[in-house]
C-alpha cells in the first residue's frame, strides 16, 4: 500500500431512505489492513500520513460521486457514517503522541470489527457517535409531528410518533415485544412495525382496535390487538394467551399513554379512564393498568408513562406526579422524568392569543409541556 491509487474507489447512488448522512462502505479486512499496517505504526508521522491519505480519499472521492464512497466493497463490508469517520481521522491527525494516535486507531478498528450492544437495545456502543438521532437529554423539544408512513394524526388525543420511536430504539432490540394498553389510533403499533418489533396493544374501544388492525401489516413480526378494559385481569389473560401462542412469556417494553383524566372524553364507556368520576378513581384505575402491565413486563426492562397535567377549578392538578407516585408504589424504579414540549395543532395555535390574554389577566401559566416518565422493573 503506497498511494491513493491502490485503494479502489467505486461510487454508488445515495438514494436509499435509511441513509441520511453520507455513507462510506468499506471492505472491512482491506480497510483495517491499510489503516493499521504494522510498518506505519512505528512512528507518529507515518500514522498521520496514512490517516491523511485515507481522509483525502473519503472526503474528495472521484468527481462523479453521488454520496456513497465505496472502498473495494466486496467481501465482508461495513458501512460507516462519513462525517463520523472523518472526525475519527481528525482526532488521529491532531494526536500529539503516538500512544494517543494508536488509541484512536484501535478505537476506530474496534468500531469496524466489533459490535457491542447492551441487553436492552441494539445500539452498537462502539459506534455511539452515529446515533445522534437518539435523544439522551431530559428535555425533548420536538417542533413537529412525524406525519410519514401510517401516521396521519387524525385521532384527537394521540401522541407524536417520535415518542414511541425514541423509546423503542432506546429500550428494545429488534424482534422483542412492545406493549401498549392504551392503543388509541395505533401510533405505537405503527412505530413498532416500522422498527421490526413485535407488538401487543389493547384499547377499550373496539372500533379503534378494528381500525388499527386493518392498517398494521408487519412482515416478519406479529402485531396482536385486543379490545378490552386494561384495568381487568381478564383482558390480561388474553394478553398472556397471545404471548403463549408466540411461545413468549413477557413483553420487553410497556408504553402507557392513558387519558389525561377527563381532559378529553374518549368514549361513553363507563370503564374508560376518561370517564372516571374523580381523580381518586382515575388513579386507582390507572394503578390497576400499571399492575397488570408490570406483571407481564420482563424483569429489569422498562415501562414508560406519557402524561400531562390538568387544571381544575382554579388549581393545577399534577397528574404526572400522581401517576409517577402510583408507579413507584408498585415497586418500579424511576429512571427519568422527561419534559416534552406540547406544540399544539393549528386550531390550538389560533387560540393562543386568547389563552395568553387570559393568563396575563389572571395568575396561571399555560400548559406547554407533558411528561415521559421512564421506569425500570
Ligand atoms: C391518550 S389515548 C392514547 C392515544 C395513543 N397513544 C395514540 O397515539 O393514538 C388513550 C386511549 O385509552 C383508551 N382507554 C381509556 N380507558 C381504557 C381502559 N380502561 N382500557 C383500555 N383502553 C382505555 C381510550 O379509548 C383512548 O384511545
Amino acid at each position: 500500500m503506497k498511494d491513493n491509487d491502490t485503494i479502489q474507489l467505486t461510487l454508488e447512488n445515495l438514494e436509499s431512505p435509511p441513509i441520511t448522512h453520507g455513507t462510506v462502505i468499506l471492505n472491512k479486512e482491506k480497510f483495517i489492513e491499510v489503516l493499521v499496517e504494522p510498518n506505519i505504526l512505528q512512528d507518529l508521522n507515518s500514522i498521520k500520513k496514512r490517516t491523511s491519505m485515507l481522509k483525502d480519499i473519503i472526503t474528495e472521492p472521484k468527481k462523479d460521486t453521488k454520496g456513497i464512497v465505496n472502498i473495494d466493497a466486496n467481501g465482508d463490508t461495513v458501512s460507516l457514517r462519513k462525517d463520523v469517520l472523518i472526525s475519527e481521522f481528525d482526532q488521529i491527525l491532531e494526536s500529539q503522541t503516538i500512544e494517543r494516535a494508536k488509541y484512536y486507531l484501535e478505537r476506530l478498528e474496534n468500531g469496524i470489527q466489533k459490535i457491542k450492544t447492551s441487553k436492552i437495545n441494539d445500539i452498537n456502543i462502539l459506534r455511539w457517535k452515529e446515533y445522534d438521532e437518539i435523544i439522551t437529554d431530559s428535555l425533548w423539544i420536538i417542533p413537529e409531528r412525524d406525519k410519514t408512513g401510517k401516521h396521519n394524526g387524525f385521532y384527537h388525543g394521540n401522541f407524536i410518533p417520535q415518542i414511541p420511536h425514541q423509546l423503542i430504539l432506546r429500550y428494545t432490540k429488534k424482534n422483542e415485544i412492545v406493549f401498549d394498553p392504551f392503543l388509541g389510533s395505533g401510533t405505537t403499533a405503527y412505530e413498532a412495525e416500522s422498527l421490526n418489533r413485535n407488538f401487543i396493544g389493547i384499547d377499550i374501544q373496539k372500533k379503534l382496535v378494528d381500525f388499527v388492525g386493518k392498517n398494521v401489516e408487519p412482515k416478519n413480526n406479529f402485531s396482536d390487538l385486543i379490545a378490552g378494559d386494561s384495568t381487568k385481569i381478564e383482558t390480561f389473560e388474553k394478553v398472556k394467551e397471545v404471548l403463549k401462542n408466540h411461545k413468549k412469556k413477557n413483553v420487553q417494553l410497556a408504553i402507557l399513554h392513558p387519558p389525561y383524566a377527563d381532559i378529553i372524553k374518549f368514549s361513553d364507556l363507563k370503564d374508560d379512564l376518561s370517564n372516571a368520576k374523580s381523580l381518586k378513581e382515575f388513579l386507582e384505575k390507572f394503578a390497576e393498568v400499571l399492575e397488570n402491565s408490570i406483571e407481564i413486563l420482563e424483569n429489569v426492562r422498562y415501562l414508560a408513562i406519557v402524561i400531562g397535567d390538568k387544571y381544575t377549578a382554579g388549581e393545577w392538578i399534577p397528574l404526572g406526579f400522581y401517576c409517577m407516585n402510583e408507579a413507584q408504589k408498585l415497586g418500579l424504579t424511576l429512571k427519568s422524568i422527561i419534559i416534552k414540549n406540547m406544540a399544539g395543532n393549528r386550531a390550538k395555535q389560533n387560540k393562543e392569543r386568547i389563552w395568553r390574554y387570559r393568563a396575563l389577566s389572571s395568575d396561571y401559566y399555560i400548559f406547554k409541556h407533558e411528561y415521559i416518565l421512564i421506569f425500570k422493573k
